[in-house]
């Protein structure tokens, strides 16, 4: 069972995601278990304020120590193995070898960032990893976290049916995937290639493969470089 914690000023955000689809079924068949801390309760400020403006000057808010370090203490009292991940558009590029190791942690928190980031001694004192979902910015932390979880939970034994295994999705072996096709075979005179409709396994997997290197090749030539 992987633990997965969520720090955020915006809890509600996650609860109709967390609650649909296949997240929803990990949780039930027991895989995932999310817990979410609203940062606001974990600050001593009479308004519940997180933020304050930066020292040195410029512009926007940053979200202080306090209420973060009052939280991963909460969090660390109960459980000595977690894995801290802060979202920031600063931090190492996610993919699908660090979705598949994260897979197999026990807890891992992540920490949503807002306005203008965390302050600094957030970072030094109380992240294991940075992760970053892109080269853009976003207004906070919660949609790259949840990005994260599809990625992450999905590859978790079991949470997936056999009829929509991971193993043979893009990146999975270093190549994109296949064209895929369905019924009709012959749709407004679009057809299936024939030996899709063949039965001869062998020679389907044949053409599956040549497709995936095709593909790869000309849409994603570094995935081609770095095999
Ligand atoms: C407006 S951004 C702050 C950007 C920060 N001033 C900078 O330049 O690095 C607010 C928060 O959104 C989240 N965020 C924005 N873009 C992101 C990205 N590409 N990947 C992960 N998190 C991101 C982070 O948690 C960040 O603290």
């Amino acid at each position: 069972m992987l633990k997965i914690g969520i720090v955020t000023i915006f809890p509600n955000i996650f609860k109709p995601i967390l609650n649909e689809s296949i997240i929803k079924r990990a949780q039930e068949k027991g895989k995932v278990k999310f817990e979410i801390f609203d940062l606001r309760d974990y600050t001593d400020d009479p308004h519940r304020k997180v933020d304050d403006r930066p020292f040195g000057g410029g512009p926007g808010m940053v979200i202080r120590p306090e209420p973060v370090f009052n939280v991963m203490e909460e969090i660390k009292k109960k459980s000595l193995k977690v894995k801290t991940i802060l979202l920031t558009p600063q931090g190492v590029k996610f993919n699908q070898r660090i979705a598949r190791r994260l897979s197999r942690e026990k807890h891992i928190v992540l920490i949503c960032g807002r306005y203008e980031g965390v302050d600094e001694r957030i970072r030094e004192a109380l992240i294991d990893e940075e992760i970053s979902i892109g080269d853009y910015i976003l207004t906070g932390g919660e949609v790259p976290a949840l990005v994260l979880i599809e990625a992450i939970i999905r590859l978790i034994p079991g949470v997936l049916g056999d009829e929509e295994s991971a193993t043979l999705d893009s990146f999975e072996n270093g190549l994109l995937e296949y064209p895929q096709y369905t019924r009709p075979a012959n749709y407004k005179g679009m057809k299936v290639p024939d030996v899709l409709l063949s039965g001869n396994h062998k020679l389907i997997q044949q053409w599956r493969r040549k497709q995936a290197l095709k593909r790869t090749k000309e849409r994603r030539p570094d995935l081609m470089d770095k095999r």
